[in-house]
């Protein structure tokens, strides 16, 4: 994966999501961007806001977050994978047997209609969720041995990664080694929350080894998205040094970090 930084183009309609993409073209070095399209968007302008990234340039991460029963995700996932999206998810909670069609399922219609297989992740806990949130649904133990349960499984049954909060990304670095995929949206570029309860800044979550970070409003809902997108990704790159296309292997070294997620509030 080439991008690092995934706006996330939660917006109305697929006029403001183009607007948004023809402002942040040129924000940084080619390919390091990527359009994140959500339930929103999807749901309000269907495959056509896919095509709309894609003709301008960005690789697309559908983030639908299909948990069903495993026939129902397969066909998604391959329909995805037919619209060309580089990289979609699953929730984790949905169970081995959805991961795993899930999975199968991307790698037979890329072969099928002759595309690139997406990367599929796996969604461990929403980064919205607190702990008493997650007890009220009954997750009543170790928040991050949950997370951690969760992608082990993910990994066991075939896909490539996982959507982790930022205070879990050293936990599963550390655990699921420097081919795992890290994906991490909650990120602030100063410290503050709205609804978005686990947060670091883009520094911090690189440092702890994620590939690649979410932005959403701090890029989409600013006067100027391009100077904010281009200051997010030169905070990354100041991480990594000075290439333009970090090697991922660097970032997955974890080194000790000095500005590292807090604990869970
Ligand atoms: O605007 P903000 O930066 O909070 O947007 C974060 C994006 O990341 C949203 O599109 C949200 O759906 C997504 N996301 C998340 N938590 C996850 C997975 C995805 O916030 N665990």
């Amino acid at each position: 994966m080439r991008e690092r930084l995934w706006v996330a183009l939660d917006v109305e309609t697929l006029k403001e999501a183009d607007g948004l993409l023809e402002r942040l073209v040129g924000a940084g070095p080619a390919e390091t961007i990527g359009a994140k399209i959500g339930s929103q968007l999807f749901t309000a302008a269907g495959p056509a806001a896919v095509e709309t990234a894609l003709k301008r340039g960005f690789a697309v991460f559908l983030d639908l977050k299909y948990h069903d029963i495993p026939n129902t995700v397969a066909g998604a996932v391959r329909e995805a994978t037919r619209i060309g999206v580089a990289m979609l998810n699953v929730h984790a909670a949905g169970g081995g047997a959805m991961m795993r069609a899930a999975a199968e399922a991307a790698t037979k219609a890329a072969k099928d209609f002759g595309v690139a297989r997406p990367i599929c992740l796996g969604v461990t806990v929403l980064t919205s969720l607190d702990r008493q949130e997650l007890q009220e649904v009954g997750v009543t133990g170790n928040v991050e041995a949950h997370v951690l349960r969760l992608a082990e499984r993910a990994r066991e049954v075939g896909l490539d990664g996982c959507v982790a909060s930022p205070q879990e990304i050293r936990l599963l670095r550390r655990a699921l080694g420097p081919r795992w995929t890290i994906v991490t949206p909650g990120i602030r570029p100063a410290e503050r929350s709205d609804d978005q309860k686990r947060v670091a800044t883009p520094a911090a979550a690189i440092r702890a080894g994620a590939d690649a970070i979410v932005v959403g409003r701090p890029i989409t809902a600013v006067p100027d998205p391009k100077a904010a997108a281009a200051a997010i990704l030169s905070e990354i790159a100041n991480v990594w040094g000075p290439e333009t296309a970090p090697q991922p292997d660097r970032a997955k070294g974890a080194t000790p970090p000095s500005d590292t997620p807090g604990p869970r509030s």
